[in-house]
């Protein structure tokens, strides 16, 4: 952030209120649910190697709520199919209650951008599917998936299939699938960006009621600034070829959080530091070709009117 920044925003992304500092000190001394330890993923293509992710190093608290946002091709989505234990890696540790992630399972929940609900199946049956895995019978797990149904308030729809649900609701199904069998850590890869923008709004609102109401805690990927800082507590910021992390920022708006807060001081000083961590601005390449005439022109209307 620049100093014309901060006297124009009027706050500093690093300045806390006392109410946010004793939070952020009360959230630090809460047990750590996952610790990465010096994490490098190399990819082994045909085509040589890829280090996706160099040397990364973070601690999440229990019920923290952790985004990690970056360039497309930083290693987000690496990450956290290694935190899923759906992906090897290349020396370091990832640590779950202090054991390492050697593959899937129960502790932890996923949702995923893409729906991935199964359509032959119920709303109520999809999210009866994790428990029946788990050898609970019918009649229990039919119980269990009620109240998460309403939690995530579609206890109406229990009984429609994935095709008559909209996006929203097919991702709150997800989210309630993967809550089921009460995972210590819940990762989410981009899982509202194939929303429109207002039913994302909806949904980073109704994920942080879900978050307040459950002993859960939250590993969130996303390229978007504002949903990471409107979510978060604290930001992972990565950056591409090789993907280390640049800076892990505390967001220094107080919760709860609401849409008000979307112009507000900190939120603003957050946004310009991130602004300047993911899209520096670039010294004016005077060799560089202007764009106008790089560009092909495929119309015959010669009239200027755009
Ligand atoms: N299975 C794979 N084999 C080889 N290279 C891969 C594989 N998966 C990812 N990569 C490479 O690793 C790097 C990180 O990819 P990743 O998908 O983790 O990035 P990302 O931050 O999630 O990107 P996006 O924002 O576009 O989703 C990229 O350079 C990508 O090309
Ligand atoms: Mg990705």
């Amino acid at each position: 952030m620049t100093n014309e920044d901060k006297s124009m925003i009027g706050t500093d992304y690093l300045t806390q209120s006392d109410a946010v500092k004793q939070r952020f000190d009360r959230l630090k001394n809460r047990e750590v649910i996952l610790e990465v330890k010096g994490l490098n993923k190399i990819y082994k293509t045909a085509k040589g190697e890829t280090t996706a992710l160099k040397n990364i190093n973070f601690k999440t608290h229990r019920r923290e709520f952790v985004c990690v946002i970056g360039p497309s091709g930083c290693g987000k989505s690496t990450l956290v199919r290694i935190l899923a234990g759906l992906e090897s890696y290349n020396g370091g540790e990832a640590l779950l209650d202090g054991k390492p992630i050697t593959g899937p399972g129960r502790d932890r929940g996923m949702v995923f951008q893409g729906y991935t609900l199964f359509p032959w199946r119920t709303v109520k049956e999809n999210v009866m599917f994790g428990l029946q895995m788990n050898n609970i019978t019918t009649n229990e797990a039919a119980r269990e998936a009620d109240q998460w149904l309403d939690l995530v308030g579609l206890e109406k729809f229990a009984n429609a299939y994935p095709h008559e649900l909209s996006g929203g609701m097919k991702q709150r199904v997800a989210i309630a699938r993967a809550l089921v069998n009460q995972p210590r850590i819940l990762l989410m890869d981009e899982p509202f960006g194939a929303l429109d923008a207002q039913t994302r709004c909806k949904m980073q609102t109704h994920l942080l009621e879900i978050w307040r109401n459950i002993d859960i805690t939250i590993v969130f990927i996303t390229h978007d600034l504002d949903e990471a800082i409107f979510l978060a507590d604290r930001i992972l910021v990565l950056k591409a070829h090789p993907g280390e992390v640049m800076e892990l920022i505390e967001v220094p708006v107080p919760r709860p959080r609401s849409v008000d807060q979307l112009f507000s001081p900190e939120f603003l000083a957050t946004k310009a530091r991130l602004e300047a961590l993911i899209h520096p601005k670039q010294e004016t390449d005077t060799n560089e070709i202007p764009i106008q005439q790089r560009m092909l022109r495929f119309v015959d209307v010669t009239d200027n009117v755009e």
